[in-house]
């Protein structure tokens, strides 16, 4: 099994990502953050079919989006395009980009971070990420709380996860079934797709886990300072039942 990056691309094909991702809430807590904060510049690590980026341009930030997978990234430039935005979309990896700028807010949202299979992988990001802060400027990481007892009760079967139709006219059924590494604390995700009610493909998702004490620490020893770790985006405390760690943090 690999530790390097890997996700099927249909996983991420854009209009099946975009159809499957219609309820999230995290739109308003990036829009309140930014303007609460003041924040002038920011950049999206990961920023996929541009999902936030292009609703974030709209509600007046100057947001940057880098991602590594050229069809996620060619949607968000269409998307772009299509309403005449100027937005600087860019083909990179979190773990090595270089923009000759500084942002006020660097952001990694939903979930990407479990695409970083190691701890170098992880690290190389942080520190990329803080030579593209300002001074005072924030951190903000979205992912899971890994739920033990969830992963034992699903590992090994098949669960459907969704039932949707996408924007083109295809009507999709995904069936989950995970096999969860207690070495590599990678838990590897087999999606098979029925589309309009034939089995299309197996996809496979290596999502690898930060139990919630884990990336605190990781954070403390890479020169970022939390300052409020949320468990969901309406602003909760963190807690055991949280089906979220949101982590803000700034440069020590
Ligand atoms: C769960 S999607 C999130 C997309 C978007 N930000 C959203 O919220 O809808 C994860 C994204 O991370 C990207 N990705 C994974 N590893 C990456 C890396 N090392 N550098 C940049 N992008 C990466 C994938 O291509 C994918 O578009």
């Amino acid at each position: 099994m690999t530790n390097e990056y890997h996700v099927s691309d249909y996983i991420y094909d854009a209009q099946i990502y975009d159809g499957f991702n219609t309820q999230l809430d995290d739109l308003e807590f990036y829009k309140k953050f930014f303007h609460s904060h003041k924040i002038k510049k920011v950049l999206e690590l990961c920023c996929g079919t541009g999902r936030l980026t292009i609703p974030l341009h709209e509600a007046g930030i100057n947001i940057h989006g880098i991602d590594l997978c050229q069809s996620m990234l060619d949607e968000a430039i269409k998307k772009a395009r299509d309403k005449k935005y100027q937005i600087k979309l860019i083909n990179e990896d979190m773990r090595t980009f270089t923009i000759n700028d500084t942002f006020d807010a660097i952001f990694i949202p939903f979930n990407s971070i479990h695409h970083l299979y190691l701890n170098e992988d992880l690290f190389k990001t942080l520190k990329n990420i803080g030579k593209h802060l300002t001074k005072n400027g924030y951190l903000i990481i979205d992912y899971f709380n890994p739920s033990i007892r969830y992963i034992v009760e699903n590992e090994n079967k098949s669960v459907k996860i969704a039932d949707y139709e996408t924007s083109d006219g295809r009507k999709v059924v995904i069936n989950q079934t995970m096999k969860y590494e207690d070495d590599t604390q990678i838990n590897r995700i087999k999606w098979q797709y029925v589309i309009n009610n034939k089995e299309h493909s197996n996809e496979f998702l290596d999502m690898r886990i930060f139990y919630p004490q884990e990336l605190d620490s990781y954070l403390e020893t890479n020169e970022f300072k939390i300052i409020n770790k949320f468990g969901n985006y309406n602003l909760c405390k963190f807690g055991a039942d949280s089906p979220k760690q949101l982590i803000i943090c700034q440069k020590k």
